[in-house]
């Protein structure tokens, strides 16, 4: 079998979010899973729930992490954000690399869902490349503004190599 590798952007991603090994997590969008591979040898008692519409996403990502599924730290289902249903309902973070819903069109619905299962002080983490600068003021104005509408107190991360950039809701 050929060896997938993890990108550096998603490694810096992981290491922005500070994961502790009791962490219940959630990912939205996890496509190839490799945020996975790099998180669930970080849990203990934490699990992390991955989800993908697509069937090629949530069978990448199961394919990949299939040691931890089996080990109950990784639960992985093909679902849209929008009709969510998390086995846990007091996530301490959620996270999505590259999903664009969140800038692109009116996402308050699903933006409300995740607020709503996040513990007060839990943290939704949304992580875009940034290799197209010129587009970045729309990405970040979106997303914040729709962490901001669902009550979130919104930050930024930012990394120029691996060009990344994190807009962080917050909790209160
Ligand atoms: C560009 S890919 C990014 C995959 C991975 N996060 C990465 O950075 O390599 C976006 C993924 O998000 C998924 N996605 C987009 N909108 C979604 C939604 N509303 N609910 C669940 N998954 C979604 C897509 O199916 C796709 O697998």
């Amino acid at each position: 079998m050929v060896r997938q590798t993890v990108p550096p952007r998603i490694r810096w991603a992981v290491g922005a979010m500070d994961i502790s090994s009791s962490d219940q997590l959630l990912e939205i969008g996890c496509g190839p899973g490799a945020a996975a591979e790099v998180i669930c040898p970080r849990l203990a008692s934490g699990k992390l729930f991955c989800i993908d519409r697509s069937e090629s996403g949530v069978d990448r990502t199961r394919r990949r992490n299939q040691v931890f599924v089996d080990a109950g730290r990784l639960t992985v289902r093909q679902i849209d954000l929008a009709t969510l249903r998390v086995p846990v309902r007091r996530l301490d973070k959620a996270f999505a690399f590259n999903v664009n819903l969140f800038w692109v069109r009116d996402c308050a619905d699903e933006v409300a869902l995740i607020h709503d299962r996040l513990v007060s002080g839990g943290k939704l983490f949304l992580f875009y490349e940034a290799r197209m600068r010129e587009q970045l003021p729309k990405v970040v104005g979106g997303a914040s503004n729709a962490l901001a509408a669902a009550g979130f107190e919104v930050s930024r991360l930012d990394s120029t190599e691996p060009p990344v950039i994190g807009i962080v809701g917050t909790k209160p």
